[in-house]
């Protein structure tokens, strides 16, 4: 049984969740190990599209089972609108759904102080999603979380206990970022009603996954945001605040190194980030927004401009490594359709020295320049494709080298936002 794990392999918005859509089919279990509402991934299923934020992508495939791990922080009224939000549109997730009681709850007050450090920080800030994630992770690694377990005890505790999380949270709203204090009673209020919603999907993952840890049953690791973005692993410290790389789905599902089988990871054919931080082969000006228009590079989650770039292989190589992927997913190749050089960064140059390995400090990173291969583009539609020899040559000359590269073999193209426009292949795309 192949437990496949699908990792970003840049900074996210790979388009991760269509590919989890298309793979889903196959299992019975989709698990969501990190991050939380930051993540946006949006899956056209007929002629309907969705964003998702907190629930799996494997919701669309009506016989698979879905679960939000411990690795999470779960903002709880987030998860009961996208729950009500997916019933009205006719998607049953009520007994398909499950969330683990150790997965950290992200309350409203988070929010507030993600947006205030954010507007403290100014022109250094990271530029977040503004969801509250790494003051969620803070009070995780801090133990003063509280946790979707809490939801499941008697409504006055609950009540109370978010009285006094709020309150304590409160103190610091006003003697650090000087800001109005929260309704705590409101707050617990609230959160004492979702409790009523949310608990029959809250569950100990020990207990739930047993057939996948007895190998019984099979799953879809379903990562979010990118190897790019990962609290250790990425350019820190412009990062989320959990482990996008394959770690994170150990130690967020509890579950044990022989229930991850390959490593399937997804680059989008050129290079996206939201949030600041360093981006060597970013483009700028007319070139960067011809990408952005192609590609409708805005937030899934916020609306914002995606910074567009071109394909970096020393950074595709650095998530190929420590991931250890086996297999690669290009996607949105559709997007290259009219461009008529395609380039990709082969090496870097910092000062007077030519750079191979990906430098993962930030500042060296920032004084990168990127030295280009190109590539004809060949201006030519590819969203009717549906195998390697429907290609385009010079889509496939530039497949091939971006296979050869990375070491590591394409498994499937993506060609436009269906769940039909892909293209797989077992073998490779090198002839
Ligand atoms: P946070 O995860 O909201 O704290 O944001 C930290 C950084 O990660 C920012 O640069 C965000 O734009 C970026 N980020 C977080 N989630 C995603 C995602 O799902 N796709 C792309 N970028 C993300």
């Amino acid at each position: 049984m192949d437990n496949r794990v699908i990792i970003g392999g840049q900074w996210g918005d790979e388009g991760k969740g269509k590919i989890v859509d298309a793979l889903s089919d196959k299992v019975d279990w989709v698990l969501r190990y990190q991050g939380g509402a930051n993540a946006g991934h949006t899956i056209k299923v007929a002629d309907e599209e969705f964003v998702l934020h907190l629930v799996p992508s494997g919701i669309f495939q009506p016989e698979v089972r879905c679960y939000l791990g411990n690795g999470m922080v779960i903002d709880p009224w987030s998860l009961r609108d996208e729950i009500s939000a997916l019933e009205q549109r006719g998607i049953r997730v009520r007994d398909r759904l499950f969330v683990s009681s150790a997965a950290q709850l992200l309350m409203p007050y988070h929010r507030r102080f993600d947006e205030l450090k954010e507007n403290k920080l100014r022109r250094k800030s990271i530029g977040t999603t503004g969801r509250g994630i790494g003051p969620a992770y803070l009070d995780k690694f801090q133990r003063t979380g509280l946790r979707l377990g809490d939801l499941l005890r008697a409504p006055e505790t609950l009540e109370r206990t978010a009285i006094e999380k709020t309150l304590a949270a409160n103190e610091i709203l006003s003697d650090f970022f000087d800001a109005e204090p929260l309704s705590a009673r409101t707050i617990a209020e609230e959160l004492v009603d979702l409790a009523e919603g949310l608990r029959p999907l809250i569950v100990s993952g020990y207990e739930l996954l047993r057939g996948v840890r007895e190998r019984t049953e099979s799953a879809l690791f379903e990562g979010a945001q990118g190897t790019l973005l990962d609290i250790d692993h990425g350019t820190y410290p412009y990062v989320t605040s959990s482990n996008s790389t394959v770690g994170g789905a150990l130690t967020g599902t509890g579950l044990p190194p022989r229930c991850l089988g390959d490593v399937v990871g997804i680059f989008k054919a050129y290079c996206t980030r939201v949030g600041n931080g360093p981006f060597p082969t970013e483009l700028l000006a007319d070139d960067g927004d011809l990408l952005r228009k192609l590609g409708g590079e805005y937030g899934a989650t916020t609306g914002r401009a995606r910074r567009c770039g071109w394909f970096d292989l020393l950074a595709g190589r650095y998530a190929v490594s420590v991931n250890g992927m086996s297999g690669i997913i290009v996607t949105k190749l559709d997007v290259l359709d009219r461009i008529e050089t395609v380039k990709v960064a082969t090496t870097y140059q910092i000062d007077d020295e030519r750079v191979d390995l990906y430098p993962v400090r930030g500042e060296l990173l920032a004084r990168c320049r990127p030295q280009y291969r190109e590539f004809a583009g060949w201006e030519r539609p590819t969203t009717d494709c549906r195998s390697l020899t429907d290609l385009p040559a010079a889509a496939r000359k530039y497949l091939e080298f971006l296979e050869q590269e990375l070491g590591a073999l394409i498994v499937g193209v993506s060609v436009g936002k269906r769940r039909d426009q892909m293209i797989w292949t077992d073998t490779g795309v090198t002839t």
